[in-house]
């Protein structure tokens, strides 16, 4: 992580290109090459290592490209929204990653392809908390926003190029990693069951520290199926949507919070793609809301946290005054799960049985199934 006046040096950097853009502008021009991650798995492994050479030349030419195309983006918002402090850092964030890429070395050699995997690393950590101050830059600036869809559309487009340029990032950088069950970020024999009872215990977790107890989770159905895919995204949904049923079972049930409905996790796996079912019994999405719950920024949480502290079970675990908590806050969740999800060439959705609890399913293609491949 770099210093806070590297920062600043940088920002004079960076002002003057909103202006001087031509070359972001030649980039933004340029067409993204997508990859199916198909392509990606069986291109691995070559023993001279140049697989890692070519994978490095690949994302040195293309990075610049998407991230050019996302600065078009920021320039295309609304005036001002775009000026909110919090986006303009983001950014600048981007124009300076444009800049370190553009400005970086053909790489020809193993040790210029160490310091490429340098900066890329230093990038990934740069912007890590780029969704994050999305989420609080929009939200400061909501009440100039007139078209729900400008944000939405923005949004959508916005974190699914991010989530694809960090996987190509984090599977190049992975390549270097001699592990047998993978080939760079792609799990050969991933367990779906297995990463469901990974976000589980973090759930969980979560869940006791902020209710004092959490609801059992039980997984059934093709509990054995393993298959290649890439946790990356999964480590992403999975939590969202098991601390979402969480909290849901644990606020329908404050007043027996040691006896609460177990969650159902169910997998099903088929040549297509393999679906994840969410059930708790968590008492539904009321009718008043389910349209909106897959909006950005639309969260309960503000009226749970006054309903928690109201309870007296719950005065000593609860921040009274803070109403984001790590279980619920911005109304990222579901969205950006979403968003992710058919970015993937899957989907996500919603069944809500009013009074009694809610199912989601989270259905993602195979990577080398039979259906039509997507590109990362
Ligand atoms: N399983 C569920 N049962 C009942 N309500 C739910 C469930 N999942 C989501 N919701 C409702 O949908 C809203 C939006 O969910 P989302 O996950 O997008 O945001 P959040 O949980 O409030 O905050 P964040 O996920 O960003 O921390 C929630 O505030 C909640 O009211
Ligand atoms: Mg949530």
């Amino acid at each position: 992580m770099q210093g806070y006046s590297e920062m600043e040096s940088e920002r004079s950097k960076t002002v003057t290109s909103f202006y001087n853009q031509s070359a972001i502008d030649v980039s933004a021009e340029k067409a993204s090459i997508r990859l199916t991650l198909a392509t990606l798995l069986y291109s691995g492994k070559s023993p001279d290592g140049h697989h890692v050479l070519s994978s490095a030349k690949y994302l040195h030419k293309e990075l610049p490209v998407r991230i050019a195309h996302r600065i078009k983006g920021f320039r295309s918002l609304p005036f001002i929204i775009g000026c909110n402090p919090t986006i303009l850092q983001v950014h600048e964030l981007y124009i300076r990653a444009y800049h370190m890429l553009i400005d970086f070395p053909t790489i020809g050699d193993q040790e210029v392809e160490a310091r490429f995997c340098k900066l890329v690393q230093a990038l990934l950590d740069d912007h890590k908390d780029v969704v994050t101050m999305l989420a609080q830059g929009f939200r400061e600036c909501r009440r100039h926003i007139q078209d729900e869809m400008i944000l939405r559309n923005f949004l959508d487009t916005t974190l699914c190029s991010r989530l694809g340029i960090r996987m190509l990032a984090t599977h190049h950088l992975t390549l270097h990693e001699e592990n047998t069950d993978f080939v760079g970020m792609i799990c050969r024999r991933l367990s779906p069951k297995k990463i469901v009872e990974k976000w589980v215990d973090f759930a969980r977790r979560l869940c006791e520290h902020q209710y004092g107890n959490s609801p059992r989770v039980r997984i059934n159905g093709h509990v054995a199926a393993r298959f290649p895919f890439i946790p990356l995204p999964l480590d992403y949904i999975l939590p969202e949507l098991l601390k979402n049923a969480m909290r849901a079972t644990m606020e329908s049930h404050l007043d027996t919070p040691y006896n609460v409905p177990d969650v159902v996790v169910t997998i099903a796996n088929n040549d297509t793609d393999f679906v994840i079912r969410i059930s708790d019994r968590g008492g539904g999405i009321p009718h008043s809301i389910i349209e909106k719950v897959m909006d950005y920024h639309f969260s309960t949480a503000e009226e749970s946290a006054q309903e928690l502290s109201n309870n007296n079970l719950f005065n000593n675990i609860t921040n009274s005054g803070n109403q984001s908590s790590p279980m619920h806050g911005f109304g990222f969740g579901l969205p950006t799960s979403r968003a992710y999800a058919e970015y993937l060439g899957g989907s996500l959705s919603l069944q809500s049985m009013q009074g009694i609890g809610t199912d989601v399913y989270l259905r993602l293609r195979h990577i080398d199934g039979k259906g039509e491949s997507y590109r990362v």
